[in-house]
């Protein structure tokens, strides 16, 4: 049984990296409804005529997550045009490294406005029209740096500990109602996400080369299918790869365990800075 197949699906972020393969497995998959929703509006058409040219159906959207009125009007849209919403991924995001000390309040500002408020605008809106009909899935993508501390992404994983909290908390509140929800937090997969980043107090080259140079990443199409498995299993927290499980049960094992990888991750890129 295809647990897809003919559902209606959002997810935001759909342009690229995750949530591009995310919308393509839907489409694969016989969703009645994948809704591309991205504030790249021409990588989001792309995205969507793609799907459709290989006989799956959906929708290119331009939305700004952290407008909360858009992000409340494409959800109860979708649900009022197709009859129900089955699937919200609140998958969108963005990055930002440097230190706290390089950064200013409209850097906090504006991760804290797509990152945390985008998948608060995206939980609520699906959460009124899933209570209403009394079924459906929210799946928000938090991150390795919701887990565990992520040092020289401190606001970053300020808003991914956050999204995390917001889900497992609403999981357990939503269940007697009817709706699942869950969190997915990758720490290495292989999307645009380090070249759209944005780096303060450092220069991006060198960042990007230093971040990259230690990971192995997993292929996004490959975690796509893992998510969806996880979503069709109802797990609480999904994960790629098997050093972010590593990382995550040393942390909740002893927290002080992970200290010597942070700090080295912290004196890697300190090395890296430039001096105002
Ligand atoms: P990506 O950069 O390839 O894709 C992110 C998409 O979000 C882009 O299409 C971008 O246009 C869109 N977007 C950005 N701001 C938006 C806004 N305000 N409204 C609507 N769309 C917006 O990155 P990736 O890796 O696919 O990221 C997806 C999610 O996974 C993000 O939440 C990210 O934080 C999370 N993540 C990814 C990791 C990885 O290893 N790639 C690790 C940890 C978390």
């Amino acid at each position: 049984m295809n647990h897809f197949e003919n559902k209606v699906a959002v997810v935001t972020g759909g342009a690229s990296g995750i949530g591009r393969a995310l919308c393509e497995e839907l489409g694969q998959r016989e969703a009645a409804m994948v809704v591309v929703a991205d504030i790249n509006a021409e990588g989001a058409g792309q995205v969507a005529s793609a799907i459709n040219t290989a006989g799956g159906r959906a929708r290119a959207v331009h939305l700004d997550v952290s407008r909360a009125e858009d992000v409340q009007k494409l959800v109860e849209d979708t649900a009022s045009e197709h009859g129900r919403l089955d699937f919200m991924f609140n998958n969108a995001g963005i990055a930002l490294c440097g230190e706290v000390r390089d950064m200013d309040l409209e850097h906090w500002q504006r991760i804290l406005d797509v990152n945390l408020w985008g998948v608060i605008c995206g939980t609520t809106a699906a959460y009124r029209v899933m209570t209403q009909q009394g079924f459906g899935h929210i799946v928000n993508t938090a991150s390795l740096g919701g887990l565990i501390p992520e040092p020289m992404a401190t606001a970053y994983a300020t808003t991914k500990h956050a999204g995390l909290g917001l889900s497992t908390s609403l999981r357990a509140e939503a269940a007697e109602l009817g709706i699942k929800v869950s969190a997915v937090c990758p720490g290495f997969v292989q999307t645009k996400a380090l070249d759209s980043a944005t780096y303060v107090g450092v220069k991006r080259e060198d960042a990007i080369s230093e971040m990259s140079s230690s990971m192995k990443m997993m292929d996004a199409t490959d975690f796509a299918r893992v998510i969806l498995r996880g979503v069709e299993r109802n797990k609480a927290i999904i994960t790629d790869t098997a050093l972010t499980r590593l990382l995550w049960w040393l942390y909740r094992l002893n927290p002080a365990v992970l200290g010597p990888f942070l700090q080295k991750g912290v004196s890697d890129m300190r090395a890296l800075r430039i001096e105002p």
